[in-house]
């Protein structure tokens, strides 16, 4: 059995700074890896990205991150990544990492993703060059992820992104903005491939579970809506949540 621990939307700047900490010095006895759905900062700049690293890094487990659009606001992405990877934490955009865990082998393949919409409210790759380039944008990051996802062999695999692939874990937020959270592509990209679980954030009121078309099951991790520090998921056992819940 695989313990992951996953979070989203933890939105640090130096007033966040204590928050988590505490919570996340027990991790390493409940989870064997800390996985984050994006929103790491919150207008992503350099010295948030140092506030996030003082926060989540040196845990002790391997930590593993989407960004968010909220860690692309001053268009320092680059140097965010930059930062994240100097403390040793695996930043994912389009790639996948693999983490040996208790003679397992976790693939984690990760995209921040982008909105869309879903079925029957969904933008179309037609008409304006700014609206096609919208669902381009969607589309090939949808591609990105499943390629991502197929590109390791491991026991266990997880897709981790910000927006969401599904409308169910958005439950909660107005409808009017469903397209704004995330994009059906996303859900087809992980039904494509051999996924046990998706991990997205974002939807600060949304709801923590939901499906795939396909039947992967999908949380959303925001931190609003799971209302701790982290939620704890179980891999290659009988059920994927766990009843180890953290504070
Ligand atoms: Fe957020
Ligand atoms: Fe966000």
């Amino acid at each position: 059995m695989i313990r992951i621990a996953a979070v989203g939307d933890v939105h640090v700047d130096k007033d966040v700074l204590g928050r988590f900490r505490p919570a996340l010095e027990e991790l390493p006895d409940r989870a064997d890896a800390l996985l984050i759905a994006g929103d790491l900062t919150r207008h992503g700049t350099v010295d948030e990205a140092r506030c996030f690293v003082t926060e989540f890094g040196g845990l002790g487990v391997p930590v593993v991150v989407v960004l968010g659009n909220h860690d692309h606001q001053s268009d320092q992405q680059a140097r965010v990544t930059d930062v994240l990877t100097d403390a040793g934490i695996t930043v994912l955009e389009g790639e996948a990492t693999v983490l040996e865990l208790h003679g397992h082998r976790l693939g984690i393949a990760g995209v921040k993703g982008f909105g869309g919409g879903f079925a029957g409210a969904c933008a179309s790759n037609f008409g304006e060059r700014e609206m096609k380039e919208f669902v381009g944008t969607t589309e090939v990051i949808a591609q990105r992820l499943e390629a991502a996802l197929m590109s390791v062999q491991v026991d266990a695999l997880v897709a981790l992104t910000h927006y969401a692939p599904v409308p169910d874990t958005l439950v909660g937020e107005p409808l009017e903005i469903y397209a704004f959270l995330g994009c059906y592509q996303l859900g087809r990209a992980i039904d494509a491939t051999p996924a046990a679980l998706a991990l997205h954030g974002h939807a600060h009121h949304g709801s923590e579970r939901g499906r795939t078309p396909g039947g992967v099951p999908v949380r959303n991790v925001a931190h609003p809506v799971i209302k701790q520090a982290y939620n704890v998921y179980q891999l290659l056992s009988d059920s994927v949540d766990s009843a180890l819940v953290a504070n």
